[in-house]
């Protein structure tokens, strides 16, 4: 499906958008939606070429551009997108932050997009993460007026964090803020954490493009992947103007979308509660949404909800097809207990009809696919043993190694022990490696086989224990992963059984 241009999209009908001041476009999902912010970035940068024209655009680093970038970098490969007459500014650096550091902003934007288009690296302006704090401040004032002496931004690209920051303008940002230093909030520093080994490594500071450098963009397009955005996205577009969720300044801004896929776009009223802002079709899955919510909102069990419940929160029309609420509660009440089940692979010889699990046939094949040694047991550990234990056939395959999330510490523990019971006669390279390895560099091949080892005993720890015979248990090692790098290679065919 072709989105020709995303910003006379319509939101929603506009009685339905009506608790929203942001204009926004939710699609099915990230990657069509990445598809169309590209299409409207490479209409910009051909329209601006033919008008001999330089197409200045802000730039944002994290999850939310990557694939906004591949969709550039296949446009310049395959259709010839060039961005000669393209400038960029990036929106933020962590400070201190040198350039070759695999975290820093500066090998992202290398990484993800500038090495593999036609940009011409003078046109290229990232905050420098290894400024003095002496010339800071001036550094950061010439970066404003760079961009200005420029000719402004034309687009920025924006992605949004849980703290409602957008670059890295934390609350309490203000409305005119210019490009300067900040201290990073404690839940953007957290979810920075796996990328940097740990909390502790990820810096306090960072360079940011203020909210007024942003606001001062003619167009601005800000993406929101993933049901842990929603409730912000929600804040941000449904709630009130506030330096305390720096994005919803973004309401004043006139030529602003968001570009969402349906998860990120969930909590929205017109989505999450539709029966408030539209009329509705009653089926069985709006009807158990909408009275759980109204549990929730009414703070009563389902049991307790009277008519003037329905009424009071817009579901009247539910209670004028259906009936008095007492049946509806009781409806609700016994289709939610029948949800609940001491056995996921269904009861033998019973009649259970009414659950969601067939009685018959009684022994299953299970095969539970785990991305990572270690999200079997954390997700569905409990369904897991019950699985086991009811006697059904269990298997569990661990799609990748998981070997990047074993600390340094841990390995050079486990590698130092194994070289002890060797007499100091293994082992040495890789200890080696590891106690002059830099925080930024890549693991060795070695060092990730021996990480992946140990997470390998870890999980063989917690499917024992579950009484899972060891082969029934399959890691995979999926290729992808093994970069030793956050980044991961394509997916493809091969699979390696170890
Ligand atoms: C990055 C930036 C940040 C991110 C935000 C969301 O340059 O300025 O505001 O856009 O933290 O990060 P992701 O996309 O990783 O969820």
């Amino acid at each position: 499906m072709k989105h020709k241009d995303i910003s006379y999209k319509r939101a929603g009908k506009f009685e339905e958008s009506r608790y929203e001041k942001i204009h926004n476009v939710v699609f099915d999902n990230s990657i069509i939606a990445s598809i169309a912010v590209a299409e409207e970035i490479s209409n910009l940068i051909k329209s601006k070429q033919k008008t001999n024209e330089k197409c200045i655009i802000g730039l944002a680093t994290g999850s939310s551009p990557i694939a906004v970038y591949n969709e550039l970098i296949r446009l310049h490969n395959e259709e010839k997108l060039s961005f000669h007459n393209v400038i960029t500014f990036n929106l933020d650096e962590y400070l201190p932050m040198h350039k070759k550091d695999i975290q820093s902003y500066y090998y992202f934007m290398h990484e993800h997009l500038f090495n593999h288009i036609d940009i011409l690296p003078e046109n290229i302006h990232i905050p420098d993460g290894t400024v003095s704090n002496d010339v800071l401040y001036q550094y950061c004032v010439d970066y404003e007026l760079k961009i200005r002496d420029t000719g402004g931004l034309d687009y920025q690209l924006l992605g949004i964090g849980r703290t409602g920051h957008i670059g890295f303008n934390e609350p309490g940002s203000h409305l005119n803020s210019g490009t300067r230093s900040i201290t990073l909030d404690h839940l953007t520093r957290s979810d920075a954490a796996a990328s940097f080994q740990g909390i502790e490594n990820v810096p306090r500071k960072a360079i940011t493009m203020g909210i007024g450098t942003v606001m001062a963009a003619k167009r601005i397009v800000l993406l929101g992947w993933g049901q842990h955005k929603s409730q912000i996205i929600k804040e941000t577009i449904e709630g009130d103007i506030s330096s305390e969720v720096p994005a919803t300044y973004l309401q004043n801004h006139q030529n602003t979308t968001f570009v969402l896929d349906n998860e990120a776009g969930g909590a929205l009223t017109r989505n999450k509660t539709s029966w408030l802002v539209k009329p509705s079709v009653w089926n069985e899955e709006l009807k158990s949404k909408a009275i759980v919510w109204l549990c929730e909102k009414t703070n009563k069990s389902i049991l307790k909800l009277t008519d003037k419940d329905y009424n009071d929160n817009s579901m009247s029309s539910l209670l004028a097809e259906q009936g008095k609420s007492y049946n509806l509660n009781i409806e609700m009440f016994n289709k939610l207990q029948h949800t609940i089940t001491g056995w996921p692979g269904g009861k033998p010889n019973s009649d259970d009809l009414k659950r969601p699990e067939r009685s018959t046939p009684a022994k299953k094949r299970v095969l539970i696919f785990s991305p990572h040694p270690d999200d079997d047991v954390i997700s569905m550990g409990g369904t897991l043993d019950r699985l086991i234990e009811q006697g059904h056939e269990v298997h569990v395959a661990y799609q990748t190694s998981g070997n990047i999330a074993v600390s340094d510490q841990e390995a050079l523990k486990f590698a130092e022990v194994s070289n002890s019971l060797n007499n100091n006669k293994i082992n040495t390279g890789i200890i080696n490696d590891l106690v002059n390895k830099n925080i930024d560099s890549i693991d060795t091949k070695d060092i990730r086989n021996l990480k992946g080892l140990i997470r390998r005993s870890e999980s063989l720890a917690a499917t024992r224990s579950l009484k899972l015979n060891d082969k029934n248990v399959y890691f995979l090692n999926l290729p992808f992963y093994e970069t030793g790098k956050i980044k991961k290679n394509k997916l493809s065919e091969k699979i390696f059984l170890l």
